[in-house]
């Protein structure tokens, strides 16, 4: 077992690749705590890793909002005591060409995407901090490093989420707490469920491997960047996207 005994939050983690997450870390023996704005599935995702023998406590969280950040963090450690894992997954699109984006969808990405890890990550910095150990990953996205025509906003938040990726794994790194980003291409879920059959043919013809990912390749990946395997490692982007992006 990879994370025995370990306390791992992961946020917007009810369905799709936080989901995954959060079990493939419970089934390596971490306890679990999830917070997401979706209450409808939090309870079975809590169930699931219930079932794999680990604690679990969940929250009907905004990542946007600090004083529901900070409420739920302060009761995880009144349950665990500690977090030694933080994975910032919550994110949303709301995708249209810039000229036709409205200020109000601009301003909701970079609040959930970005100002939401901000959040998360300075409320559990200062504890991982005093442990003298941590490891955190941000869910960015290769849309963050090669922009995308019609996510101006998504991409803005996720090159941000890169270079927040970085500023902190430089302020961290003196005290054990190391932090990386995750960047993601195009993965089967229910986020990109809502693409035309027509786009997924087209995005496909620029994945060198031939195939969507699974959640299960982002988990596995995640999984390495909080384990001891990767020790050495801090402020980098670490890319699961069959190629797509070289
Ligand atoms: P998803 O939509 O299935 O899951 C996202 C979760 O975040 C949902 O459970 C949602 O309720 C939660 N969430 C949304 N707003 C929130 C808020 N304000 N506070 C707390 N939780 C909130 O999406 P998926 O595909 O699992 O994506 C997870 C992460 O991976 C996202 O950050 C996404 O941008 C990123 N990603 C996904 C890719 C894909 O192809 N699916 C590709 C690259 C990055």
């Amino acid at each position: 077992m990879e994370l025995k005994d370990k306390v791992a939050l992961v946020t917007g983690g009810a369905r799709g690749i936080g989901r995954e997450i959060a079990l493939l870390f419970a089934k390596e023996g971490a306890d679990i705590a999830i917070c997401d704005v979706n209450a409808e599935v939090l309870g079975a995702t809590q169930k699931e890793i219930e079932s794999l023998g680990r604690k679990a406590i969940t929250g009907v969280v905004d990542v946007t909002k600090s004083d529901q950040v900070d409420g739920f963090v302060q009761k995880i450690l009144d349950k665990f005591k500690k977090i030694d894992i933080l994975v910032n997954n919550a994110g949303i699109t709301r995708d249209g060409l810039l000229v036709r984006m409205s200020e109000a969808d601009w301003d909701l990405v970079l609040a959930v995407n970005l100002k939401g890890a901000f959040n998360c990550t300075k409320a559990v910095s200062k504890i991982m901090m005093k442990q003298r150990d941590g490891r955190i990953v941000n869910m960015a996205s290769i849309i963050g490093i090669m922009g995308n025509a019609g996510q101006a906003n998504y991409a803005a938040s996720k090159g941000g989420l890169i270079a927040l990726t970085k500023t902190i794994a430089k302020e961290l790194a003196s005290r054990n707490v190391r932090a990386n980003a995750i960047a993601p291409g195009f993965i089967q879920t229910d986020m990109t469920a809502k693409l035309s059959d027509e786009v997924k043919g087209e995005m496909l013809k620029f994945v060198p491997l031939g195939k969507f990912g699974t959640v299960q390749d982002v988990a596995n990946l995640a999984l390495f960047l909080v384990s001891d395997d990767s020790a050495y490692i801090t402020g980098q982007v670490v890319q699961v996207d069959g190629g797509m992006v070289m």
